[in-house]
This record gives C-alpha cells, sequence and structure tokens, in this order.
C-alpha cells in the first residue's frame, strides 16, 4: 500500500466513522461503534500495521493523520455520550410517573380543644340546645351588675379580673352570655355557649389566664333542679362513656338559687370529680332581662373545656393546650 492509498483508505474510514456515531442513540449503540472502530480489531486500529509497510518519506504524515483519526473519533463518541446523558436527565425532569406515590403535604388538623368543643358542642345540639357566642371584652355590667353581683359586692372578688377601662373587662366567665342572650329573646331558651375566658391567675397545672368555659342555659315553664340533672346525667354519659355517677352539692353564686355543685365519678373509683357550678337562674337576673320569674323558671351550668378534656384523655397540665408542642397536638386528631 502506498501512503497516498493508506490516507484515501483514512479518508473513507473517517466518512463510516461519522456515519455509524452519527446514528448511534443509544450507549450500547456507541460502545458498539467504538468497538468497531477503536477496538483491537476495529477499522481504525487495524490501519496502524500498514503504517510500518510504508516507504519512509510518506510514514510520518500518514502517522500524523492516522492518530489524528484515531483521537477524533475517541473525541467524537465521547461527545456522543454526554449528549445521551444530557437528554436523559433532560427527559427525566419532564417526564410525570403517575404511579409513583404523591408527595404528602400535611394539611394539619383542628386543636384538641377545638375537637372536644366541637364534640360538645354536638351532644347538646343532640339535646336541642342552640350555640350562641358573646363577646370577650364585656361591660361589666353583664359580667357582674345584670348578673347579680353589684358593685363593692364580695362575690367581684371570686373572679380575678382583667379591666380594660372603668366600664369594660376580659370577661372572667361566659355567664354574661345567658344575660346578652336572654336580652334579646323571649323564652324559652336552651342554648350552650362555649368560650375564651380570662382571670388574673398565675399559671400552674391547673391555672392558666386564658382558658375555656362552656355555659348552658335552659329557660321554660316549670323546669326544676331535676331537669338539670338528667341534662347533666345525658351530658356525662354521652361524653365519657356509660357508668359514671354524678352528685350535686350545695354551693353559692350570686345568679343562682339554689346554687350547687355538679361532681362526677369515674365507674369503680372512690374519689368524686368536680365538674362545674351550676343552679337554678335567680328571679332576680330573670327580672333584670325582663323576664317574669312568675311564670318561668330555668337553670344554668357553667363548666371548663380544658377541665373536660383533661378528665377524659389524661392530661395532667394545663399549660400543655398552650404550648404549641406539635408532639402533644398531634396525638390527638380528630375520629
Ligand atoms: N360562672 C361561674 C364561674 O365562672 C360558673 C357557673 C356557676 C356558671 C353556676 C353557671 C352557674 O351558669 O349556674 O365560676
Amino acid at each position: 500500500m502506498s501512503s497516498g492509498d493508506l490516507e484515501q483508505r483514512i479518508a473513507e474510514v473517517r466518512e463510516a466513522f461519522l456515519e455509524r456515531a452519527a446514528a448511534a442513540s443509544t450507549p450500547s449503540e456507541i460502545e458498539e461503534v467504538r468497538v468497531a472502530f477503536l477496538g483491537r480489531k476495529g477499522t481504525i486500529s487495524q490501519l496502524f500495521p500498514s503504517l510500518g509497510a510504508l516507504p519512509a518519506d510518506g510514514r510520518a504524515a500518514a502517522g500524523a493523520a492516522l492518530n489524528a483519526l484515531k483521537a477524533e473519533a475517541a473525541e467524537q463518541l465521547e461527545a456522543c455520550r454526554q449528549r445521551l446523558s444530557d437528554a436523559a436527565s433532560d427527559g427525566e425532569r419532564r417526564a410525570v410517573d403517575i404511579t409513583l406515590p404523591g408527595v404528602y403535604h400535611s394539611v394539619g388538623h383542628p386543636h384538641l380543644l377545638s375537637i372536644v368543643q366541637r364534640e360538645i358542642e354536638e351532644i347538646f345540639l343532640g339535646m336541642g340546645f342552640d350555640v350562641a357566642v358573646g363577646p370577650e371584652i364585656e361591660t361589666e355590667y353583664h359580667n357582674f351588675e345584670a348578673l347579680n353581683i353589684p358593685a363593692g359586692h364580695p362575690a367581684r372578688e371570686d373572679w380575678d379580673t382583667f379591666y380594660i377601662s372603668d366600664t369594660l373587662l376580659l370577661r372572667p366567665h361566659t355567664s354574661p352570655v345567658q344575660i346578652r342572650v336572654m336580652e334579646s329573646t323571649e323564652p324559652p331558651v336552651r342554648i350552650i355557649c362555649p368560650g375564651r375566658c380570662f382571670r388574673r391567675d398565675a399559671q400552674d397545672a391547673t391555672h392558666s389566664p386564658t382558658f375555656f368555659q362552656v355555659e348552658l342555659l335552659w329557660i321554660d315553664e316549670q323546669l326544676s333542679l331535676a331537669n338539670l340533672r338528667y341534662v347533666i346525667d345525658r351530658f356525662v354519659e354521652a361524653f365519657f362513656g356509660p357508668g359514671y355517677e354524678t352528685r350535686l352539692s350545695g354551693d353559692f353564686f350570686p345568679f343562682t338559687e339554689p346554687s350547687v355543685q355538679l361532681h362526677m365519678r369515674e365507674p369503680g373509683e372512690e374519689s368524686w370529680l368536680e365538674i362545674g357550678g351550676a343552679g337554678m337562674v335567680d328571679p332576680a337576673v330573670l327580672e333584670c332581662v325582663g323576664y317574669d320569674p312568675e311564670t318561668v323558671s330555668g337553670f344554668a351550668f357553667g363548666f371548663g373545656l380544658e377541665r373536660m378534656a383533661m378528665l377524659k384523655y389524661g392530661i395532667r397540665d394545663i399549660r400543655t393546650f398552650l404550648a404549641n408542642d406539635l408532639r402533644f397536638i398531634r396525638q390527638f386528631r380528630p375520629a
């Protein structure tokens, strides 16, 4: 073979190589092209021995051309591989595999206090009560006077109240909602009112300066403490379960007469747990809202929402409700 023949051959092989390389579209096809041209028995590799047979004057130029082809081929194959892997990752980015499990985004859930409030509302709605609301910022009149606690009365001391002005305060109980509902409704009245309350209490395991109460009021003709007892028993049974006992004992509240303290006892337990205050609405309160105590009577009941949740779920410290610790909150998902 003359050096001219060899250079002619190199050009042909180059053509053939470029054509095959351009057609290779998978890693294994690229590898096939590599083996076919640059492998030990590949077309390009096979040309090298012919160099030795060339006359000395043409050998250097032909050798340089052959080495250049070898380098160009290797470079081209590398470029092919690069193009392929770029395209693959591009494709990966675009591809949507609808069989993959989705990315989970937590949507959260109501806080335990909201769950318990909802549950209590459901129970009383089922007994024919409506859910009423009242303002958290109250007048002194609705919070005290109308509830038969005149200015200077020592009972005011029982509610350690945050005052906002001389006549406005943060309500320390939900009882003023009784007044607001009766002021705007003719009897009969049958409501509960869950709501946030505030007291100047130092925080400890059972006290919090902000907490929730649930107020209950039923005004009608011919109601007695027996009806109150019945309503409480049905509530305790629905909220805590069967087998609980309840007990009334004497107490004092300015807005009820007689006034009672309510206790309940878990099945198999010795001790009684206080669950709230109650009583027959005082005639002075009925008169204050324009009701006639000769024709209507009724009872009221007030209890702490946190206390109910603590008894039901075995929570020992009232501060955990507002500590914002997700490890606590996530333990209580709505059913
Ligand atoms: N408002 C009272 C308190 O916060 C609780 C209470 C007692 C509410 C007797 C009532 C009731 O409706 O009749 O201590």
